[in-house]
């Protein structure tokens, strides 16, 4: 099959590359590289670096391969950040897949998994949170991929597009074989910031709130491997054969703030330098996923489930790449293909 990966430079998209090719599927990447790396796409990948705002270049990419479906994970994607500037969230983000749909119903693709997130509920009361929970998105983050869960809804209605929406919960770890891991400029997230304090490479990591009504006063997340991740979007690729889907994609386990502090030091035999900081706005209390709709439709099992061994994971990589995408591993050799 042949595939486009839009965001296939970023952290989640670049392990769905390396799982698609895995499985032996051609795959060309889309990605502005605002935030993805060009060494995080392998060399044998064509690279078009565009953005997606750019609907003549995305239509002649359309045009000049001939993609069974499409991977959408372009995005902004930080909660905190869209709390400072929704606008450019709700925009960029709706924009540009409401065009990216538009686009692919018009060449006739009618296939679309869509990276979405656990974001878009904000605290349920009920934990795991289970697909059929209430919408309630904290952050307009949230919002911005519930709306295009919308567009989606209707191009199947009316196109007939069949497409997956995973909604994500906390992508942590690298790739097993060490081919790519996690590397955000700046670094926002827990588990990359922690590891990093241990290994004495920053200062001292501030943890957001100290009085969430959670067993500690922290927030709780559910941490799933990169690698289980992206091998649900094959999963699901799989299963629009059928139908479109929504899916919960998570450990179904929750763990606070203070409990990723314990597994670094667990991991890493280091301590980990820490105080409280203020909450940081669209922080939701906790959000565990249900994920028993995916296990039972597709079969999907996550391998690496154990948070001591998605800390590890991310604590290998940081380890062997300092300089993430610039170590020395990755050549700078320009791997961009020339636009069609
Ligand atoms: N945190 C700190 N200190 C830091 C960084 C994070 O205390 O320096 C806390 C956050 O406040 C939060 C928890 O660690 O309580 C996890 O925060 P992350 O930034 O690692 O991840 P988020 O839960 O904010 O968001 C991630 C993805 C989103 C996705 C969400 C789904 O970045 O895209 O998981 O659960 F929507």
């Amino acid at each position: 099959m042949h595939y486009l990966v839009t965001g296939g430079a970023g952290f989640v998209g670049s392990h769905v590359v390396l799982a698609l090719r895995d499985a032996g599927h051609c795959v060309v990447v889309f990605d502005n590289l605002s935030t993805g790396h060009r060494a995080a796409v392998p060399h044998d990948v064509p690279l078009i670096v565009g953005d997606l705002s750019d609907q003549v270049l995305l239509a002649s990419v359309l045009e000049k391969y001939s993609f069974d479906a499409v991977l959408h994970f372009a995005a902004l994607s930080l909660v905190g950040d869209s709390m400072r500037v929704p606008f450019t969230y709700l925009r960029q983000n709706y924009l540009n897949s409401l065009n990216l749909i538009e686009l692919c119903v018009q060449h006739g693709i009618r296939r679309f998994v869509f990276s979405s997130t656990a974001a878009l509920f904000g605290t349920p009361e009920q934990q795991p949170i289970m697909e059929s929970a209430t919408i309630n998105p904290g952050s307009p983050y949230g919002e911005s991929k519930f709306l295009i869960e919308r567009v989606l809804h209707w191009a199947d209605r009316i196109h007939g597009m069949r497409s997956a929406c995973l909604r994500y919960f906390n992508a942590a770890g690298s790739d097993p074989a060490g081919r790519a891991g996690e590397d955000h400029r700046p670094e926002t997230h827990l588990i990359p910031l922690a590891i990093d304090t241990a290994l004495g490479r920053r200062g001292q990591l501030a943890i957001f709130g100290s009085d969430y009504p959670t067993v500690d006063g922290t927030c709780v997340r559910d941490y799933i491997h990169v690698t289980d991740l992206a091998n649900a979007h094959l999963a699901a690729l799989e299963q629009i054969e059928t139908c479109s889907v929504t899916y919960n994609v998570g450990n179904t386990t929750g763990f606070s703030n203070l409990d990723v502090i314990r597994s670094v030091e667990r991991v890493t035999g280091q301590h980990v330098d820490w105080r409280w900081d203020a909450r940081r706005a669209g922080d939701p209390a906790v959000l565990i996923a249900g994920s028993e709709r995916l296990r039972r439709e597709t079969g999907w099992v996550p391998r690496i489930a154990s948070l001591d061994d998605i800390v590890e994971s991310a604590y290998r990589w940081r380890l062997t790449h300092p300089d993430g995408y610039d170590s020395p591993v990755y050549s700078q050799e320009d791997c961009e293909t020339p636009v069609p």
